[in-house]
This record gives C-alpha cells, sequence and structure tokens, in this order.
C-alpha cells in the first residue's frame, strides 16, 4: 500500500482535481483507491457526489470516530472515499495545545494497511495548518501539483521547508513522489517558462506527465465524475492517465 498526501498550500493549485482524477485514472487500471478528504472546503466530497459529509471526520481527530466507518463507494470504479464537510474547521481549535495532535490521523490510519487498498491519497486543505501537518505525517509520500505560473514557484519553496521539518521531526521515511505541473496553457510562453524552470530546478522530482489547462476538467465537478468518465477522450483524461502509468511505474522503487 502506499500512502500519498497531495499537498499545497497555495489555494487552486489543483490538488483537488489531481486526487480525485488520478484515483479514478488508479482505478481503470485495476488498484483500489481511498480517497481521504482533508478539506473542509469539502470540494473532493462534492465531487463524488457526497453533499454532507458530517461531522465524522472531526470525530476521528477528537479521537472518537474510526476512519474505517466512514468509507463509503463512489462510482469510480476501484475509488471509495471518506468524505469532509465543514465540520472539519473545528480540528484546529479542538487540537490547539494538544500533545501529539500533527500525528492523529498517521495513528488513525494504521489500521486501514489491511484494507486491501493499493493507495490512500489525501487531498489537502490550502493551508499549512494542522490538517495538512498531519497529512504528511501519516503518509509515505508527497505529490506536489503546481500552477504553472511563476508566482506559483515562490510558494513551493516554504512548502519543501514544511515538509522537511516534518521529515525531521516526525515522519523520516517520508518521500517526495513528485511534483505535478497543472494547468499549462502550451499557447503562453510564460507556462512553458514555468514547466522549464521547474525542470531545472527540481529535475527528475518533476513527474514527466504535464496536466494541461482543460476546460472538461473544470466542469466534471459538477457531473459528479471524473474526468475520465466524464469525457474519455480529452486531454484531460489523456493526461491524468499519463500520471496514473507514472506512479504506477514508481510502485517498483517504493
Ligand atoms: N488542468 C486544468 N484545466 C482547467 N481547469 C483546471 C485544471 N486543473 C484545475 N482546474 C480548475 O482550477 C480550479 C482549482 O483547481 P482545484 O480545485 O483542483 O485546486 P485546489 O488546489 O484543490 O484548490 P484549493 O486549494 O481551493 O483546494 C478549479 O476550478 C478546477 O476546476
Ligand atoms: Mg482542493
Amino acid at each position: 500500500m502506499r500512502s500519498l498526501a497531495i499537498v499545497n498550500q497555495k489555494g487552486g493549485s489543483g490538488k483537488t482535481t489531481t486526487t480525485v482524477n488520478l484515483a479514478a485514472a488508479l482505478g481503470e487500471k485495476g488498484r483500489r483507491i481511498l480517497v481521504v478528504d482533508l478539506d473542509p472546503q469539502a470540494s473532493a466530497s462534492h465531487w463524488y457526489g457526497v453533499k454532507d459529509g458530517g461531522r465524522g471526520l472531526l470525530e476521528v481527530f477528537t479521537d472518537k470516530g474510526t476512519i474505517a466507518a466512514l468509507i463509503r463507494g463512489t462510482e469510480a470504479p476501484g475509488v471509495s472515499i471518506v468524505a469532509s464537510s465543514a465540520w472539519l474547521v473545528g480540528v484546529e481549535k479542538a487540537l490547539a495545545g494538544e500533545v501529539g495532535a500533527e500525528t492523529i490521523l498517521r495513528r488513525k490510519a494504521e489500521r486501514l494497511a489491511s484494507g486491501g487498498w493499493d493507495y490512500i491519497l489525501m487531498d489537502c486543505p490550502p493551508a499549512l495548518g494542522i490538517l495538512t501537518v498531519n497529512a504528511l505525517a501519516a503518509a509515505q509520500e508527497i505529490l506536489v501539483p503546481v500552477e504553472a505560473h511563476v508566482l506559483a514557484l515562490n510558494g513551493l519553496a516554504q512548502l519543501l521547508q514544511t515538509v522537511n521539518v516534518v521529515k525531521e521531526r516526525l515522519s523520516p521515511l517520508l518521500k517526495l513522489a513528485g511534483i505535478l505541473a497543472c494547468r499549462v496553457d502550451y499557447r503562453t510562453r510564460h507556462a512553458q517558462e514555468v514547466v522549464e524552470q521547474l525542470r531545472d530546478r527540481f529535475g527528475k522530482s518533476v513527474y514527466r506527465t504535464v496536466i494541461r489547462e482543460n476546460i472538461r476538467l473544470a466542469e466534471c465537478p459538477s457531473f459528479g465524475q471524473p474526468i475520465t468518465e466524464y469525457d474519455t477522450n480529452s486531454h484531460g483524461a489523456e493526461d491524468y492517465r499519463s500520471l496514473a502509468q507514472e506512479v504506477v511505474k514508481q510502485e517498483r522503487s517504493r
């Protein structure tokens, strides 16, 4: 089993789009995936048609609930979800000052190892608060979607610094699965330059797959489907299948 936190503190970088569509593309390849929505905005949950995830996940953090009790199936083959809701905003306050608050999810997720999952994908909120730190501490690897815009590169250094702190203090084995260029509009020179800069700076840590700007990707949440089902021949579906291929190839070296 691999567990990946999909993380970037910058809003709108493509975390949820990547979580949902990578999950579906891995599902097409016969993998079993559990998506854990850790964002109080609950975008991934809404995408999968869960209107109100309730307070279950909050209770996992405040120690009463189990993750296993919250797992629901989705219409995407192979993909199940632990849904989020606005209740999750309460985690920050509930855990303020609590010893060991950063590793609650890791402790709760340990039992998932026996559930037959090939992948756990955690969709993080756009902040480096307690929820994201819990995801970093619970995950074996991180996948960082970056919007192909020069301003997005500035935040990346800060993120990688936080990852290093988590690694030193909580999770020495945490690895970078890869950086993913998202929303790349090849009609602009700027987007191409940003992708080149990413490759210059981070080399092989950047996935070869690039997620192109594709209107179909922006449309499909409203239809409750991943791109592989909403428009199976779109650029978006092609790109996320290509990412899934790369991610599956990494299995050998993990
Ligand atoms: N490749 C793409 N082409 C077109 N639109 C995209 C693409 N990727 C993401 N989007 C759109 O950009 C917006 C932000 O994407 P997304 O919600 O995945 O980012 P996020 O990092 O999860 O945001 P947040 O930080 O708010 O959770 C959404 O409206 C989404 O539909
Ligand atoms: Mg999101």
